[in-house]
């Protein structure tokens, strides 16, 4: 039977070790969550990074992973820790990342990285041809991968491969900045789709295929060698019911079954039923905005000084790449700004920000959402973001005001939710204020929209269009290729 290898360089769990015994978690990011139900209904396997390094492995420890990893679809491509240095940590997440992201200033540009990323990409290229037979189906994922295709394509090239880009791809004047743009277009273009969040990142994406590499676009498909590559835009959902049904479930819980969280929580909505509970959650990183959010939140106290005592932000901030010196400076940012910001307005009886550097289960998210008044998500560049989907569907009784920024993926399908440009601090403040004296009925009306569009667009249909256009192109393909 033919079945479909899913790949990415993060596998949905993550290996670590603690005392010199493995922990498995699930690993958190928008590709890992969207994908995993994916994964779960398919027939297929996911090839990927278990999170630990070859140095950090015994032969004993190794065949516990793959154990471990074997029960899952998982199969790992083993890293060294030089290849996480030079091609993770490296050329990925201080080239790539920033450079996709608008943020030209933290991006370097290091050949022995880029060499790491090139040798990397064929590691993954070699774990991929043991397990694939004609037939298959290699669904690549993300910028950690861009010359997988190419180098699948290469010595199969009859294979059918998809490609899907998580975060924007950047603007021409952005991406003609890169040494080995050629390089990394071609190997893209070894897929037959490749997808994108937004029309915006396709067209960006495009017009670089013919600025850079002056091939042929009619309209969404490259004419390249002897191969048509279409290019599409595919928004990434969520498991919509897996959000919903939990949040059913956290609402009809007795007192004693309700996590501590929850507890805590529910004490403090009893100790004021005016107060209301703003709630942002992401990776820690500087994508997200999480200064400004801060900054802008301290403004609205100074503006409004109304609430304060009545309004409380929870600031979940999970872990993300800890060792690029970028997210180390951040940490140090944000701790400073809680700190100030609690520092100065706190009373005996309020801390305006309660703060939470850490991973959570599942259970105490839904925790959060479903307790939520308003979602305050403020990247100053999302390729999608998720959290905010994953808000509106944990909302049953339809109340709740989500604010986003105008610079996600997310809010071109979300044009419900009130949308802010993250950097005017004005703005923000406002809105805030807006969100909280919203009336339930316009909280309802907005949320039922939003809630009907995700529920029509989950990822399994998101990773349907995805399959389903992979083989139309294909057929397009065996036609022009037999005539
Ligand atoms: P990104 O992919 O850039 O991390 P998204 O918003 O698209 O951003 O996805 C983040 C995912 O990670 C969501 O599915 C969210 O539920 C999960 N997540 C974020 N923060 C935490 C946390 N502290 N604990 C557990 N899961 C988290
Ligand atoms: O969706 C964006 C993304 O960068 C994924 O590619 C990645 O797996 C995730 O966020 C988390 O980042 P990391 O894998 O570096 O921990």
């Amino acid at each position: 039977m033919n079945k479909t290898i899913i790949v990415s360089n993060r596998l949905p769990l993550q290996v670590k070790l603690e005392d010199s015994k493995l922990e498995i978690k699930p690993s958190i990011g928008g590709l890992a969550t969207g994908m995993k139900s994916v994964h779960a209904e398919g027939n297929g396997i996911w090839v990927g990074w278990s999170g630990l390094t070859q140095d950090q492995l015994t032969p004993e420890l190794e065949q516990e992973v793959k154990t471990a990893v074997t029960k899952e679809k998982c199969v790992t491509v083993p890293l060294t820790k030089e290849d996480v240095d030079n091609f993770y940590l490296g050329f990925s997440n201080k080239t790539l990342w920033p450079l996709f992201h608008y943020f030209m200033e933290y991006t370097t540009f290091e050949r022995s990285e880029w060499e790491s990323y090139k040798e990397v990409n064929q590691k993954f290229a070699d774990v991929i041809l043991e397990n694939v037979n004609d037939g298959d189906t290699i669904w690549v994922h993300d910028y950690q991968l861009l010359l997988l295709p190419k180098l699948i394509r290469d010595k199969k090239p009859n294979i059918s491969i998809g490609f899907f880009l998580h975060i924007p791809f950047p603007s021409f004047e952005i991406f003609r900045t890169f040494p080995w743009r050629e390089e990394l277009l071609e190997g893209m273009l070894g897929a037959d789709l490749i997808g994108f969040h937004t029309y915006d990142y396709e067209r960006h994406f495009l017009s670089s295929i013919k600025r850079i590499l002056r091939l042929e676009v009619n309209f969404n498909n490259i004419d390249y060698i002897d191969r048509t590559v279409t290019v599409d835009s595919f928004p990434m959902g969520i498991d919509y019911n897996k959000f919903y049904d939990a949040a059913v479930v956290n609402n009809s819980q007795e007192n004693k079954e309700r996590s501590e969280l929850q507890r805590r929580l529910d004490e403090h909505i009893k100790s004021d039923s005016d107060a209301k509970i703003i709630l942002s959650i992401d990776r820690l990183d500087y994508t997200k905005g999480i200064p400004n959010r801060l900054k802008a939140f301290e403004y609205f106290l100074n503006k409004y000084p109304e609430y304060k005592e009545k309004v409380r932000l929870i600031l979940l901030a999970v872990p993300s790449r800890s060792n690029v010196p970028q997210y180390q400076k951040l940490k140090r940012e944000t701790d400073e700004l809680v700190g100030r910001i609690n520092g100065e307005f706190a009373t005996v009886s309020w801390t305006p920000i309660w703060y939470f550097y850490r991973s959570m289960p599942f259970e105490n998210l839904i925790d959060l959402y479903t307790t939520s008044d308003i979602a305050l998500i403020t990247p100053v560049r999302d390729g999608m973001n998720l959290v905010a989907k994953e808000y509106v569907a944990t909302r049953t009784e339809q109340d709740g005001v989500l604010i986003l920024s105008e610079m996600t993926g997310a809010s071109k399908e979300m044009n419900e939710a009130l949308l802010i440009n993250p950097n005017n601090f004005d703005q923000i403040a406002d809105t805030i204020k807006q969100a909280i004296e919203m009336p339930i009925e316009e909280q309802q009306s907005r949320i039922k929209i939003l809630q009907e569009r995700l529920q029509r667009y989950s990822v399994e249909k998101w990773a349907d269009e995805f399959f389903k256009a992979l083989d139309s192109t294909k057929e397009k393909e065996e036609v022009f290729v037999s005539k």
